[in-house]
């Protein structure tokens, strides 16, 4: 059969409000024309992100009912505990209440000033901690990584002979070299088994630890069964052991690739630190067997850990993505090509040529697809990254983007196909959309509140 089917019946539904083109260019004006402003209500498919956005499934909520509260010791960790093992292989495991909560804890132990931690591309949260333990996240990506419509299978992975020569220079200052798979912000792009191989590789010849920042690596495992010669025989599992073998630690956002709504870990194999990182945990979490989770919360991931490796998911999550990417193309609608494992990235600077960077094209496009059809993305360009330099002047991160997100098990075909639409009018119609400015914003991270006005 051609068509691809979701692998799942739905057994709960929650409404869509629908709104009119009027009334949504009336709660823009309320928000300032910040999307992070509106409420969830009144946006009709939301893309915002894919975290902490899954459906989950009958046998997690059963396990949600089966979940053992115990404060110490509690059956429901030991199912958690067990399951990441088989999985990664390591020793010790931390569950946290987010991905970020993982990333605080490692980094106040082994960041600092004067220290520097290597990856293919920080992701904004692993970033701030890093800098915010006093520390410096610097990033290695390959090229090929670095150009939005070059076709490549892998345009994670880190450039391996950067991180060597770093090393060489720098080897005292890096306590730990970290690799995200898959690439969030370099577009969501797979990291191959060869480069998580050879970046262990280099790490073992310095003797530097080598982490994983694994959020989403159910959907990395499936790319390099298709992608990467010699796995396509390999089952899912086989594939993620083989990955997390090279590694001797990671960090881990349960919210992506374990399916739940709130949750995260941290697995590590060096006792030592793990002890340093269980005192942090205790303290900033909670005791090391529940460590900001509920004992239901640890069963949904256990569950949804089991879920992920299953291959007719992945081949139906995989094949949404790309769809929604064909479909696009089709159209000529520019995108960061190939399209990645949770989201579709507009190239926002080619969507809309006539706006300039300071005028914030992605923002210009985020807000012209909830006007047009009620979808809410997110910009990741200029209004994220972009700084002031000693003259008021923007200074812009290389891309301008705006990213669509699919949440995983949320949305049928014909959501997509409906997203679709939209953007493919509010592509034809381009040449009508008018740039922003802000009128006003926070010191930092000014994305999530900074309010606009039109040009
Ligand atoms: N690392 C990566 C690669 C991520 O994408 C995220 C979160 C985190 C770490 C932090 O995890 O949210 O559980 O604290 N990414 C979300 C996103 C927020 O929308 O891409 P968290």
């Amino acid at each position: 059969m051609k068509t691809i089917i979701e692998p799942f019946r739905i057994k709960a539904v929650e409404p869509i409000f629908f709104t009119t083109e009027d009334q949504r260019a009336q709660k823009l004006k309320e928000v300032g024309y910040n999307l992070f402003g509106l409420k969830a209500e009144d946006v009709i498919i939301d893309l915002l992100t894919d975290s902490g956005t899954s459906a989950m499934s009958a046998m997690q909520w059963a396990g949600i009912m089966n979940g053992d509260e115990s404060y110490a010791g509690s059956r429901s960790f030991y199912r958690f505990e067990e399951t990441i093992k088989k999985i990664t292989g390591l020793t010790h495991i931390i569950p946290t209440h987010q991905g970020r909560a993982a990333e605080k804890i490692l980094f106040s132990i082994v960041g600092g000033e004067g220290q520097i931690i290597p990856n293919n591309t920080h992701f904004d949260t692993t970033r701030a901690n890093i800098e915010f333990s006093g520390a410096e996240a610097i990033d290695f990506l390959n090229e090929n990584g670095k150009k939005p419509d070059f076709i490549a299978d892998f345009k994670g992975n880190m450039d391996v002979e950067k991180l060597r020569s770093f090393l060489a220079e720098n080897a005292e200052k890096v306590p730990l070299v970290m690799l995200t798979i898959t690439n969030n912000s370099g577009g969501g792009q797979p990291v191959s088994m060869e480069n998580i191989r050879q970046v262990s590789e280099v790490c073992r010849e310095f003797q530097k630890p080598f982490f994983l920042d694994a959020c989403r690596f159910a959907e990395n495992a499936y790319f390099i069964k298709i992608r990467e010669h010699g796995y396509d025989k390999k089952s899912i599992l086989e594939i993620c052991q083989e990955m997390f073998s090279y590694a001797d630690g990671m960090t881990m956002s349960a919210k992506k690739d374990a399916l739940v709504n709130i949750g995260g870990f941290l697995a590590l194999n060096d006792e030592d630190l793990a002890q340093k990182c269980r005192n942090v945990l205790v303290v900033t979490e909670g005791f090391p067997t529940y460590g900001g989770l509920a004992g239901r919360d640890l069963e949904a991931i256990a569950q949804g850990l089991e879920e992920i490796l299953d291959e007719s998911y992945l081949h139906y999550r995989i094949r949404t993505i790309a769809y929604l990417g064909e479909k696009l193309v089709e159209a000529g609608v520019p995108l960061i090509l190939p399209t990645g494992g949770h989201a579709v990235y507009l190239d926002a600077g080619k969507f809309c040529e006539h706006i300039p960077n300071y005028e914030f094209p992605g923002q210009a496009i985020a807000c012209a697809l909830y006007l047009k059809g009620g979808i809410r993305a997110c910009e990741i360009g200029s209004v994220m990254f972009g700084k002031y330099n000693e003259n008021g002047k923007t200074v812009s991160p290389d891309l301008e983007l705006v990213r669509l997100a699919i949440p995983r098990r949320v949305y049928t075909q014909s959501h997509i196909d409906y997203v679709v639409e939209v953007i493919i009018e509010v592509f034809q119609e381009r040449e009508k959309l008018k740039g922003y400015k802000i009128v006003k914003e926070p010191p930092m991270l000014r994305h999530f509140t900074a309010e606009f006005a039109e040009l």
